[in-house]
C-alpha cells in the first residue's frame, strides 16, 4: 500500500517537476527572443550608400506602393512592451526595443534606447545628467559626450537614441530637471544642437522629447497646460526648433495636454508648428503607454508611431482605415517620413566600428570625470576656505546620507547602469590614499556626525536628493484619474528574485529645501567645526536661505555621474578649478517662483520663469542664473560692438576683454544678455543669447567675440502668425552672470526694413 502510494507520489512530483521545467523553458525561450538583438544594419546592403535625403524619399514612396496594410500598420508602432519591461527589472541587461522592422522589402528596425545620462541599454558608461552638463556651458564638451553616446548606443546594437530631453524647467520642483538642460531656451538649445549633431554623427537617429510643455512630472499623465501662443513660441518651443533645425531625425510627443489636447493627438503641435512651421522631415514617435488614446486622431495629428507596442494604432488602425475612418494616404504618409528618415540613417557610410567594448569604455568613464568636474559649480567660498590644501588635511570627514551614495540620477527611464559607481566617500578616500584618514559618518546619529567633525581638519557634508526622492514617476490607475488623489502613489514592482524593487517614486520635488535629515547633519557637523564644506546633490536648485550663512563654503555637485566622488575629491583639493555656472536661477523662496501645484489638472504657463520673472519683479534671488564662482577671478573690460547699427537680416558682433585676475588657471563662461527697454510690446527685461567659455592664465586677457543674429531679437506675433524684429535700439549685457550689477553695457540700433 505504501510503496503504492510512493510510487503515485512519485510520478506526480515528477509531473510537476517537468511542467515547471516546461514553463521555465518556455518563459526563458521567450525572454532570450525579445532580448534577441537585431541586426539595425543588416539591410544595408540592399541599398545605394549614402541616399540623400530626396532618393530616401523616393525609395519610401515606392516601397510604400509595395507594402500590404500589415506591413504599413507594422511600421507604425513598437514590437512590444516585453523588451522594455525586462530592461526595467533587469538593469544592466536590457536591450533596444525594437520598432517595424521588414526584411521582405530591406526596412531596418527602429532600436530605441533612453537616455539623457548616456545609454540605457547594457553597461554603458554614466555620464552627468544633462542639468550637470548644462552647468559646464562648454559645447565641445557637450559633442564629446555626444560624440560618446553615439558610439555607445551603436555598440549596444540601437540606432535611435531618446536621450535629447529639451523641456524647460518652469519650476525648479519639476521632477525630471535632471534630465534637461536647464530654465533657459537659449542655453538648452546650444546643449541640445550639440549633442545631437554628435549622436547623429555615428547614424543614430535622435529624438527629441517630450514635446511639448512636459514641465511637471506627477502630473504628468493627465494634467493640461494652459499658454497663449505667443509664450508657447517664444519660452517654451525654440530649443525644440533648433533640433530641427540641427537635423533631429525624430521627435516624441509629451504625455500632458496642451490646451486640453493630448500632445500626442495635438495637430497644432505636431504638424502646424513642427512641419508646417518648422519644416521638420522625420518622423514623431509617442511617449509610452499612456502617449496616445485615440488612434484616429493620433494619425490625424501627425503622430507617426506608436510606442512601444501597438494599443490604438495595430489592429485598430487597420480597422479604422479598412471602414475608411481613417484615409489611407494619412497612414501612408506617415509610413513614407518613418521608412526615408530609416533610409537616410541606414545607408550612410559609419565613420567606424562599433564594438561592443566600446559601451562603457575607460575613455568614456575619463571624459565623464572631465564633465562632472566642469559642471560643478562653487557657490560660496568664504575666507577661500577651498581649495582644501593637501598638506595640511591629517583627517577629513564625509558625513550624510548620500556621502556613500553614489547618486547618479533617479531610477526612471535615464537611469544606466555603469559598471562603477565612483561615492564622493570612495572618490576622497582614492584621492588621499594612505596621505589622510577619511572619516565617515551616514548622519543617523547626530552625536557621532559631530565627534567626527571635531577630530577633523575639514568637514564635507552631502546632502540633497537620493534617487527616490524626485524623477521621473509612474503613478498606479487611481493616480491617473483627473481630481485623483492629491498624495503620491507610485508603481511599485517587487519579485522574489529581484535585488530590490522596481519602483517608480520620484515625481515633482516640493518643498525646494533640503530635507530636516540634511538640515540637522549641516548643523551638527558646522558646529563641531566651522570648516565644513556643504556638497549639494541633485538635478535642481535647493532653498537654502535658513542654512547658507552658517557655512563658509558650497558646491553644486549634481549627479555627477560615475566618476562624480573622483572629480569632487579633485575639485575640493584644487586639481580642479571651479568653472561651472549655474543653469538655473536659486530663488530664495518659493514666492519668488510662479504658481506651482504637482497634482494640477490644469495650469497655466505664462511667459515669466526663473531669470526673467526674477527681472520683471526686481527680485534678488539666492544665485543669480549663470552665477558661479571660481579659485581664481575675473574682470571684464571693455565690450565693443563692431557697428552701432544692423540690419534685420544682419549680426550684431560684439567683444570683451575677460581677465584672470587671480593666480590661478581657470576658465570662465562670458554671457551676453540682449536688453529690449525700448520696446513698444511686452518683453523680457533681457535674454540670453550667446556665451563663450575661455581658458585664460593667471593674469593673461582674452578678448572673446561674441555675435547674435538679427533674427534672435524677434517676438513672435500671435496675429500674425509671424516672427517680428522691432526696429529699435537694444541693450547687449555682458558678463559673467545675469545678476544686473554684473554686467556691462551697450547698444545697437535694428534698422528698419528697407521700403520696396
Ligand atoms: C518617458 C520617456 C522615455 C520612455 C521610454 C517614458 O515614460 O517619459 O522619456 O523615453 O518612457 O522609456
Amino acid at each position: 500500500m505504501l510503496k503504492r502510494l510512493w510510487k503515485i507520489l512519485k510520478i506526480g512530483l515528477l509531473g510537476v517537476a517537468a511542467i515547471l521545467l516546461l514553463v521555465v523553458a518556455v518563459v526563458g525561450f521567450w525572454v532570450h527572443r525579445q532580448l534577441q538583438p537585431q541586426d539595425v544594419t543588416a539591410a544595408r546592403a540592399r541599398w545605394p550608400k549614402a541616399m540623400t535625403f530626396e532618393t530616401a524619399d523616393r525609395t519610401a514612396l515606392d516601397l510604400v506602393s509595395k507594402m500590404t496594410l500589415e506591413e504599413k500598420i507594422g511600421q507604425m508602432s513598437g514590437s512590444g512592451m516585453a523588451p522594455a519591461i525586462l530592461s526595467a527589472l533587469f538593469r544592466g541587461t536590457a536591450a533596444p526595443v525594437y520598432a517595424g522592422a521588414n526584411e521582405r522589402l530591406g526596412i531596418p528596425p527602429l532600436a530605441f534606447t533612453d537616455g539623457p545620462r548616456g545609454v540605457i541599454c547594457g553597461r554603458s558608461t554614466a555620464f552627468p545628467v544633462a542639468m550637470a552638463r548644462a552647468a559646464t556651458w562648454d559645447l565641445e564638451l557637450q559633442r564629446r559626450v555626444g560624440d560618446a553616446i553615439g558610439k555607445e548606443t551603436r555598440a549596444q546594437g540601437a540606432n535611435y537614441w531618446g536621450g535629447l530631453c529639451l523641456n524647460i524647467v518652469r519650476h525648479p520642483s519639476m521632477g525630471r530637471a535632471q534630465e534637461v538642460y536647464g530654465e533657459d531656451p537659449w542655453l538648452t538649445g546650444e546643449m541640445g544642437a550639440a549633442i545631437l549633431e554628435a549622436v547623429e554623427r555615428h547614424n543614430v537617429m535622435a529624438c527629441a522629447k517630450h514635446f511639448a510643455l512636459n514641465s511637471m512630472e506627477t502630473a504628468r499623465f493627465k494634467n493640461s497646460v494652459q499658454i497663449d501662443e505667443r509664450t508657447l513660441r517664444e519660452v517654451y518651443l525654440p530649443q525644440f526648433r533648433k533640433a530641427v533645425e540641427h537635423g533631429a531625425a525624430s521627435f516624441m510627443s509629451a504625455y500632458n495636454k496642451v490646451r486640453g489636447e493630448w500632445c500626442g493627438e495635438n495637430r497644432h503641435l505636431l504638424t502646424a508648428v513642427l512641419r508646417e512651421d518648422w519644416g521638420f522631415r522625420g518622423f514623431v514617435t509617442s511617449d509610452w503607454i499612456y502617449g496616445v488614446y485615440d488612434g484616429k486622431r493620433g494619425v490625424q495629428a501627425g503622430l507617426d508611431v506608436e510606442m512601444p507596442q501597438a494599443k490604438v494604432y495595430g489592429e485598430n488602425l487597420k480597422k479604422l482605415v479598412e471602414t475608411g475612418q481613417v484615409p489611407q494616404v494619412e497612414v501612408d504618409e506617415s509610413v513614407r517620413r518613418i521608412v526615408r528618415t530609416k533610409l537616410e540613417y541606414l545607408t550612410r557610410e559609419d565613420p567606424q566600428a562599433y564594438p561592443p567594448d566600446l559601451a562603457g569604455a575607460p575613455e568614456h568613464a575619463a571624459l565623464s570625470r572631465e564633465v562632472a568636474e566642469k559642471g560643478m559649480v562653487l557657490l560660496k567660498n568664504e575666507g577661500d576656505m577651498l581649495p582644501l590644501d593637501k598638506a595640511k588635511i591629517r583627517k577629513i570627514a564625509v558625513v550624510g546620507l548620500l556621502a556613500d551614495d553614489g547618486a547618479t540620477g533617479d531610477h526612471g527611464s535615464s537611469n544606466v547602469t555603469p559598471r562603477y559607481v565612483t561615492s564622493p566617500l570612495k572618490g576622497l578616500r582614492d584621492y588621499l590614499g594612505a596621505g589622510a584618514a577619511v572619516l565617515h559618518a551616514n548622519g543617523a546619529d547626530l552625536a557621532e556626525v559631530g565627534r567626527l567633525a571635531t577630530e577633523a581638519d575639514a568637514v564635507v557634508v552631502v546632502a540633497g536628493t537620493r534617487w527616490d526622492e524626485v524623477g521621473e514617476y509612474v503613478t498606479d490607475e487611481e493616480g491617473l484619474r483627473p481630481n485623483g488623489p492629491s498624495q503620491k502613489r507610485p508603481l511599485v514592482i517587487k519579485l522574489p528574485f529581484m535585488k530590490e524593487p522596481f519602483v517608480m517614486s520620484g515625481g515633482d520635488r516640493v518643498p525646494l529645501s533640503l530635507k530636516p535629515r540634511d538640515l540637522s547633519v549641516i548643523e551638527a557637523a558646522v558646529k563641531a567645526n566651522p570648516r565644513c564644506v556643504v556638497s549639494l546633490v541633485g538635478g535642481s536648485v535647493f532653498t537654502m536661505e535658513e542654512w547658507k550663512n552658517r557655512v563658509p563654503a558650497i558646491v553644486m555637485a549634481w549627479y555627477a555621474g560615475m566618476e562624480g566622488g573622483h572629480a569632487l575629491a579633485r575639485v575640493l583639493f584644487g586639481d580642479v578649478n571651479p568653472s561651472g555656472k549655474m543653469p538655473l536661477t536659486t530663488p530664495k523662496d518659493e514666492s519668488q517662483l510662479p504658481f506651482f501645484d504637482e497634482y494640477a489638472d490644469t495650469i497655466e504657463y505664462g511667459p515669466y520663469h526663473g531669470y526673467t520673472l526674477a527681472d520683471k519683479k526686481g527680485y534678488e534671488p539666492t544665485y543669480p542664473f549663470g552665477y558661479g564662482l571660481s579659485y581664481t577671478t575675473y574682470s571684464y573690460r571693455n565690450l565693443k560692438v563692431a557697428s552701432p547699427a544692423v540690419a534685420p537680416d544682419g549680426k550684431v558682433e560684439v567683444t570683451v576683454e575677460v581677465t584672470n585676475t587671480g593666480s590661478r588657471v581657470g576658465e570662465e563662461v562670458a554671457q551676453l544678455y540682449v536688453g529690449f527697454e525700448g520696446s513698444k510690446v511686452e518683453r523680457p527685461v533681457k535674454l540670453l543669447r550667446a556665451f563663450a567659455k575661455v581658458a585664460l592664465a593667471p593674469g593673461e586677457t582674452k578678448t572673446v567675440p561674441l555675435s547674435v543674429a538679427v533674427k534672435d531679437l524677434a517676438w513672435f506675433d500671435a496675429q500674425k502668425n509671424a516672427w517680428q524684429v522691432e526696429p529699435m535700439t537694444y541693450g547687449v549685457l555682458v558678463g559673467p552672470s545675469s545678476r544686473a550689477r554684473d554686467l556691462l553695457k551697450a547698444s545697437f540700433r535694428v534698422l528698419a526694413v528697407a521700403a520696396p
